[in-house]
């Protein structure tokens, strides 16, 4: 039975307190929050589960193995740095740090203290997410053109961060999960409307070596809650609509097919091929159930997180530089 610590009971903490105290393997030991009235909302689910104002008190608890930590990213490094040096693994929310020093800092505590470190990209936990992966992997759809994602809402609007460390962190996770690699050059453009320093818009992109490009758009100022990929193939295209749980993936026989070779115009025509569209069965689950799952899992087992320290400092890498770019009129900058 591992002994798990949960700090921050804003918006997102409260899943991962109900999470690590149902799961078979850990017993919820400890819930933080600097802000009693948070405190006071989850106190009630959770009696006889003792509460903390202070990081620090929950992490002198007795028998404590670990500390998921759902606070602001300016908070991430300082506590997750502690509690590593403290002996404790750690589940810390995305994205991991605010800088990539920060995160290389984290990797060497956790090797240093021989701990699991896993960072909290819960959409490799996604089965579609995954299934969509497969797809690729197999030449479903052919070679990649091009992908891009819609991440829109109107709020949660944050004061401390932007609309793409925020938001863009899922889709770059997930862009480098599908194409197995990092992006070779990246740029970035964000647009602030509300009366903050915050960009509460910005539209990025990833390129990778193969010259496939990812474009990514975020917003927490939209009408609309859209949670959207779409990939372009060669032989299919595939549409993952992460607001839909029956249907999430659709995928559908349409291309165009060019002649490799005309000599008269008439024969020169792109064809287009209006195939069936399928819809595959998928049962997703909670995918944050399925990432608390995996570090109880990677704890006993002394096994290495699919989103470990370095999955973590991968998209903070590319999230450093999106920010560069967006500060100097969207150039385009090798990664
Ligand atoms: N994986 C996901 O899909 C997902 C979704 C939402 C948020 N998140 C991440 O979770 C983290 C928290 O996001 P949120 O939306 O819950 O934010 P939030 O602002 O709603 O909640 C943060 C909580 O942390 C508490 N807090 C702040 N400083 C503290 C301190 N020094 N000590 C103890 N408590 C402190 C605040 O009082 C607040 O209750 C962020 O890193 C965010 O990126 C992840």
């Amino acid at each position: 039975m591992i002994c798990v610590g949960v700090v921050g009971c804003g918006h997102w903490g409260p899943n991962l307190i109900r999470n690590f105290s149902t799961l078979l393997d850990s017993e919820l030991v400890g819930i933080c929050d600097a802000d009693p009235k948070r405190l006071d909302a989850v106190r009630p689910f959770y009696t006889g589960v003792p509460c903390f104002r202070s990081f620090d008190e929950m992490l002198e608890q007795p028998g404590l193995d670990a500390v998921c930590i759902a606070t602001p990213v300016a908070t991430h490094y300082p506590f997750a740095l502690k509690a590593l040096e403290a002996g404790k693994h750690v589940l810390l929310e995305k994205p991991m740090a605010q800088t990539s020093g920060q995160c290389e800092r984290l990797i060497a505590a956790a090797e240093k203290s021989d701990r699991v470190l896993c960072v909290g990209h819960v959409f490799l936990f996604n089965k579609a997410v995954r299934y969509v992966k497969q797809q690729l992997d197999e030449g479903e759809l052919g070679e990649v053109h091009y992908f891009y994602f819609t991440r829109t809402n109107l709020g949660p609007v944050r004061e401390d961060t932007n609309a793409m460390w925020d938001l863009a962190t899922h889709d770059i996770s997930i862009a480098m999960h599908w194409m197995g690699e990092l992006p070779a050059k990246v740029r970035a453009s964000g647009h602030t409307y509300l009366a903050h320093k915050c960009e509460d818009v910005v539209f990025s992109e990833l390129v990778f070596a193969n010259g496939v490009v990812a474009h990514l758009h975020v917003s927490w100022l939209d009408p609309c809650k859209v949670r959207r990929a779409t990939l372009i193939g060669s032989k299919r295209m595939l549409v993952y609509t992460d607001t839909d749980p029956i249907a999430p993936v659709t995928i559908y026989d349409k291309r165009v097919d060019q002649p490799d070779f005309t000599d008269t115009q008439a024969a020169f025509h792109m064809s287009i091929r209006e195939g069936d569209i399928r819809i595959p069965r998928l049962t997703i689950g909670e995918p944050l159930k399925a990432e608390c799952q995996h570090f109880l899992d990677c704890i006993n087992k002394k096994e290495k997180p699919l989103t470990d320290g370095q999955n973590g400092l991968d998209v903070v890498r590319v999230l450093e530089r999106l920010q560069e770019s967006m500060e100097s009129n969207g150039t385009l900058l090798d990664l």
